[in-house]
């Protein structure tokens, strides 16, 4: 039986993702990425909002992350398994849904794992536009692993990131990020060690994997005046900074009840002020205030900030090929008679 068109979803597969990127350009969606995830901040008020519903296991999560600006409302499955990159498996897959909050129907499926890497970058980035030091150049990057060329070229499309300076545990991850990081305008440094990585760096970006209070900085190793941009301590039990580090920072989260839980800040009491990432960005709240001041994103991913990338893929899609309309919705003729749709569907 042929699906009618209401049946069908707009279906963007991982093929059709790699395709949008490359027409877009890497860079150019990492820009548009940021403004569209920019703009939810700044109208934050209006989003349900809920801490992320998580499943855990011993060897990794798998959690939902939903949302709705009362127009739309969108949801992204995401896991995060770090032992999986030993298996010949990613550490992050993600696809996730928009759906009319009018009629229920979904509007958009898609995959996540590259727009995930893409968002999470992008948040880094528009955040690192607000907080990091003026002028910033230069970054550590802590953590070769999926997210790390991507966390790199949106802090140079953002925020005018001139060269980066990779460290990872397990050289071959470096070796890997420095390869396709070549002819992309950044400056490239390998380094042997964490504290080579920070020379000169004015942010900080750690991004590792590893399901344990982990102390990928101390705090010797952070000088003042720099903005840390912590990626990889996102999971209750899964941390990179020492706590001496987090009592010398102002610490910027996307949505507390959410971070307390998962982000660097489950090391600490749970009233330890923080700022509100929305607040920066819409002016009500103050960013960097000083040359000196150690500024914290502590980033452990929030709903909204994927609901604003799904919304991004869906506003490109019109008069491109990189979708297939997917039957994924029963459309029987008279709406009530679901039954003999399936009936007539034998014959
Ligand atoms: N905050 C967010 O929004 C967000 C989004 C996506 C992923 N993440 C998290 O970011 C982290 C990185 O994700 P990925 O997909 O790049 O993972 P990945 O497994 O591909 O890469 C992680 C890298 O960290 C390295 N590493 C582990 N311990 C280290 C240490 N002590 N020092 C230096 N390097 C070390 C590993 O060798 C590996 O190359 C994960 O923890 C993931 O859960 C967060």
């Amino acid at each position: 039986m042929k699906p009618s068109e209401k049946a069908l979803v707009p279906f963007v597969s991982v093929d059709h993702m790699m395709q949008l990127i490359h027409r877009i350009g890497v860079e150019e969606m990492l820009r548009g990425l940021a403004e569209y995830i920019e703009a939810d901040f700044r109208r934050w008020d209006l989003f349900d909002k809920t801490p992320r519903v998580a499943s855990h296991s011993d060897v990794g999560v798998i959690e939902l992350m939903p949302t709705s600006d009362g127009e739309l409302y969108g949801f992204k499955y995401v896991n995060g398994h770090p032992k999986n990159t030993r298996e010949g498996l990613q550490t992050v897959t993600a696809f996730g849904l928009l759906a009319s909050v009018e009629t229920g129907y979904p509007v958009l499926l898609s995959e996540m794992t590259m727009l995930t890497a893409m968002r999470t970058a992008a948040t880094s980035a528009m955040v690192a536009k607000h907080l990091a030091p003026k002028g910033a150049d230069t970054m550590a990057m802590i953590g070769n692993g999926a997210q790390s060329e991507f966390q790199s070229l949106a802090m140079k499309a953002i925020c005018g990131l001139k060269t980066v300076r990779l460290y990872d545990t397990d050289p071959q991850a470096t070796r890997k990020a420095a390869r396709n990081l070549a002819g992309s305008g950044l400056e490239v440094v390998t380094c042997a060690s964490a504290e080579e990585s920070m020379e000169g760096a004015q942010i900080i970006t750690t991004c590792t994997a590893d399901k344990q209070y982990a102390t990928i900085l101390t705090d010797n190793m952070v000088g003042a005046g720099v903005h840390i941009n912590a990626i990889g301590g996102d999971c209750p039990g899964k941390t990179e900074l020492a706590p001496a580090i987090l009592h010398r920072s102002d610490i910027f989260v996307e949505y507390p009840p959410q971070t307390r839980i998962e982000g660097e800040i489950q090391q600490l009491e749970a009233d330890h002020p923080v700022t509100e990432l929305w607040q920066v960005v819409n002016g009500t709240a103050p960013g960097r205030t000083g040359d000196r001041q150690i500024t914290l994103f502590d980033s452990v991913g929030f709903a909204i900030e994927d609901f604003s990338a799904l919304r991004y893929v869906r506003d490109q899609l019109p008069g491109t090929e990189f979708y297939h309309p997917l039957d994924l919705l029963a459309d029987p003729d008279d709406p009530r008679d679901l039954f003999g749709m399936l009936q007539r569907s034998a014959s």
